[in-house]
This record gives C-alpha cells, sequence and structure tokens, in this order.
C-alpha cells in the first residue's frame, strides 16, 4: 500500500514559492515555520526533489520542536545531489534515502551507500520522464513508510499532482508579493475552472500574519 500524501510549501500571495533567482527564504514567519516541524513531526518521511537540494540545502529536520525526525526522502533520478548536501553529511546521512532512476551511475551510488545514505532505483516514468513517482511510493510503503510530506520544489510537486499522487494539502500563505517566480504548481493538465482540483474539509488558520490552509484533495 502506498503511504498518504501531505503536500505543504509556503507561497507568496501571488502564488509563487521561490523568487526570480531562486531564494525561498524566508517566504513565510517564524509562527508557520514552527508549525511545519510540528507537522513533519507527524509524518513517517519528508520527500523534496534534488533541485530543492541544489537551491536551498534544507536540512529537513524537526529541529524547532520536540519530536523524531522523519526519514529524509530525496527524488534524485541521476544520482546529482552535491557531496556537500547536509542531508547526505555523516551526523544526517543514515535518515535519508535517495530514490534514482535505473540509468543512475553505479560509483556514484555505491559512494552514497558507503556514506550511510539508503539509495532505492526505480523504473522511469515512461510518460512523463523522471522518477517513477507511484513505483517510488510503493517502494517507501513496503519499507514501512504510510505517511509522507511532500515540501517541494516546483517540478516534483506538479509531477505529484498530476499523477494524483497528492491526498491533503497544507499550503502557508505569506502576504508578500514578488509579481515573477517560480509558480508552486506547474500545468497539470486542466484548462477550464470546472475542473479544477478541489479541496473538502477545509480548515484554515492565522499565523501571525501568514494563512495556513489545508484540506483533502478530491478526485473525481
Ligand atoms: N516555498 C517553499 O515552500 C519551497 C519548498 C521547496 C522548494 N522551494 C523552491 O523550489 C525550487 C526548486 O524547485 P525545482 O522545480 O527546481 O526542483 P525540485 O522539484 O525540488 O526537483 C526537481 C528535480 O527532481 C528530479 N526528478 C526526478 N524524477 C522526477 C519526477 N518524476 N518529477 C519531477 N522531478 C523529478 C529531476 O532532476 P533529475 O532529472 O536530475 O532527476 C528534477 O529536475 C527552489 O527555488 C526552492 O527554493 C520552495
Amino acid at each position: 500500500m502506498r503511504p498518504q500524501v501531505t503536500l505543504a510549501y509556503a507561497q507568496t500571495l501571488d502564488g509563487y514559492i521561490a523568487a526570480s533567482d531562486g531564494s525561498s527564504r524566508w517566504i513565510s514567519g517564524h509562527a508557520s515555520l514552527l508549525r511545519t516541524h510540528s507537522v513533519r513531526a507527524s509524518h513517517d518521511a519528508i520527500m523534496v526533489g534534488v533541485g530543492t537540494v541544489v537551491a536551498d540545502n534544507p536540512r529537513l529536520t524537526v529541529r524547532l520542536v520536540q519530536g523524531r525526525n522523519p526519514i529524509r526522502v530525496i527524488i534524485d533520478g541521476r544520482l546529482r545531489i552535491p557531496d556537500d548536501a547536509a542531508v547526505i553529511q555523516p551526523d544526517m546521512a543514515a535518515g535519508t534515502w535517495i530514490i534514482c532512476g535505473p540509468d543512475a551511475d553505479v560509483i556514484r551510488r555505491r559512494a552514497l551507500t558507503q556514506r550511510g545514505v539508503v539509495v532505492l532505483p526505480v523504473a522511469a516514468d515512461p510518460f512523463m520522464g523522471g522518477v517513477h513517482l507511484t513505483q517510488a511510493l510503493t517502494v517507501l510503503g513496503h519499507r514501512g513508510i504510510r505517511s509522507v510530506m511532500l515540501e517541494g520544489g516546483s517540478r516534483l510537486i506538479t509531477s505529484m499532482v498530476r499523477t494524483r499522487l497528492v491526498d491533503r494539502v497544507a499550503i502557508t500563505i505569506a502576504p508578500k508579493l514578488l509579481g515573477a517566480g517560480t509558480s508552486a504548481i506547474g500545468g497539470i493538465g486542466i484548462t477550464t475552472m470546472a475542473d479544477a482540483l478541489t479541496l473538502t474539509s477545509v480548515q484554515s488558520h492565522r499565523l501571525d500574519d501568514d494563512i495556513w490552509i489545508e484540506g483533502s484533495v478530491r478526485y473525481e
């Protein structure tokens, strides 16, 4: 059985998760960050694409709250994660799993494994390219992961929503405008309002100046 997936990210009022220069720190305020860490602690795994690791070098921990660090899952088809990425340093490597494609370099794979990282190859997606995300989630399920918090970035979010693998959404909206930048979600094949994915059981909270809105995704 595949794990339940919660999509969680911070966006500006006009829908961007990063500025044109790739920076995304910090879109939301401290209260939202605390909330993100506490939601992380309630999931078995946090998932990001390798583009986010390259851009932000995140630690993907729950260091701001009490709780257990989830497994860090990086979707990295070609194992291009930088050697100095925080999530593969000696203090963190054992809790990091990298899901790669079938053609990832064997020597690179061995080097990462020797650091203590778990490397899990899956098939390529024959239609959209990249890692086969349904298979990736199935592999995580077989390893005991029941819940995943998907935190970005744009390309991985888009693929996951397009493949209908996102069950819940929890978005922080910050009162900032960028005018241009990286949209949270790209094209997912919807061209008319009647087909918009709609959330159910919606709840919202004010976190200082930010708004946190969450709900379940209804796929017709
Ligand atoms: N505001 C927020 O909450 C937030 C959160 C996270 C990230 N961000 C921002 O998002 C930006 C990074 O986003 P991004 O789109 O460049 O990178 P990304 O979505 O983190 O990673 C995308 C990469 O993952 C790999 N991948 C493998 N299989 C894939 C698949 N099936 N679908 C999609 N990707 C797959 C691809 O690299 P290979 O082809 O090499 O495998 C792809 O280029 C940064 O600017 C970061 O700051 C913002």
